[in-house]
């Protein structure tokens, strides 16, 4: 059987870092609030010259030099985002350009877990034997969607971008990965305009339609019942426990949805990792920049299992899991 491995990783953030302090100059909040309710102290945001695929662009090429890879080796490129650079085309076409591939390219939008989503489309066509190399890049700039006068929702989110490049194997990288939707609730979080239900308008802009609206409890309440149900059903798939797990890398949302997460799991809290102090909530972004800096601080090890866990609008939540089967240096 041929499996899909990850053999390069790469990351990109904007050079802006906004602190809790700065966005207490914006809205009516503290340093304090943001720290104590989300974990989070500041995050990065995209220049006015940066949309998704220009940050996508930069982790993709990080990712193909990780892996030893140039552009023309690659033949499927998978774009998770849910702040596409424009309606249409696709993200996914836009860097593919940027980065000089020639491949097909899709765009997959299932909000902060299109990176999982991603990594099944990618993985699924390596499996089936209709690509060899495939990119699967996680890019978001949700600022530019949220409300800068809403306290609510606009201290939460930064701006990123991960990619791995996946490699068919003889040895199996990626196992079991589990998917889940539940279009029941979409008020829950969501963008109501812009699109063909409510196309911007005069009034959409007026009213604000066009940003991030959120029901921040509902939100956490599902965010704590979907990760640890995921997780269990894509470790069965697996042929595995919660033991098995070296690192469990969810979404970076709240640090106090991984706090309780790893609590429900019975897993140390120093296996869930976290990097939510220094860049936010990135969306699709966050589980390939932590991947990433698990890596890049040499924290992964030839054999390590990770559990890479989304959840988001949609409502949608997926896991996979993946033996890290890169070299140690
Ligand atoms: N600064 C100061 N006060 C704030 C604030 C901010 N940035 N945001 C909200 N508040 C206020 C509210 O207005 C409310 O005031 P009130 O009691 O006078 O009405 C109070 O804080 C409590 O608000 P509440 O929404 O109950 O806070 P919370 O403890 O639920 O925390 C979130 C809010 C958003 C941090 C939390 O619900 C959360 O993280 N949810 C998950 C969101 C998420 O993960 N989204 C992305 C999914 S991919």
């Amino acid at each position: 059987m041929t499996f899909a491995a990850i053999t390069g990783v790469g990351a990109y953030v904007p050079e802006r870092v906004v602190t809790n302090d700065d966005m207490a100059t914006m809205v009516e909040t503290s340093d304090e609030w943001i720290r104590s309710r989300t974990g989070i102290r500041e995050r990065r945001i995209a220049s006015a010259d940066e949309a998704s695929s220009d940050l996508g662009a930069r982790a993709a090429q990080a990712a193909l030099e990780d892996a030893g890879l140039a552009p023309n080796d690659i033949d499927l490129l998978v774009v998770g985002t849910s702040s596409p650079d424009m309606v249409m085309p696709s993200t996914a076409c836009l860097l593919q350009t940027k980065v000089g591939l020639t491949c097909p390219a899709f765009d997959v939008m299932a909000a902060c877990t299109s990176f999982v989503y991603a990594l099944q489309a990618a993985a699924s066509a390596i499996e089936a034997g209709r690509a060899r190399r495939v990119l699967v890049v996680g890019a978001d700039a949700l600022t530019r969607l949220v409300d800068f006068t809403d306290r609510r929702t606009c201290v939460l989110f930064g701006d990123g971008a991960g990619a791995f490049v996946l490699e068919a194997s003889e040895e199996a990288g990626v196992l079991g990965i589990d998917l889940g939707a539940d279009g029941s609730r979409p008020e829950v979080l969501r963008i109501p305009a812009g699109g063909s239900a409510m196309p911007a308008s005069h009034e959409t802009v007026d009213a604000g339609l066009h940003f991030v609206q959120m029901n921040g409890q509902e939100v956490f309440k599902f965010a704590v019942r979907a990760i640890p149900a995921t997780t269990k059903r894509a470790l069965a798939a697996s042929n595995m426990t919660i033991d098995d797990l070296t690192w469990l890398v969810p979404h970076q949302a709240n640090q106090r949805i991984l706090d309780t997460v790893a609590d429900r799991l019975h897993l140390a809290h120093d296996r869930v990792f976290s990097n939510i102090e220094s860049l936010g909530n990135t969306s699709a972004a966050s589980i390939p920049l932590a991947v990433s800096d698990l890596y890049t601080s040499g924290s992964l090890h030839r054999g390590d299992v990770l559990g890479l866990v989304g959840f988001g609008a949609g409502l949608t939540w997926g896991a996979a899991i993946v033996r890290w089967t890169k070299e140690d240096d």
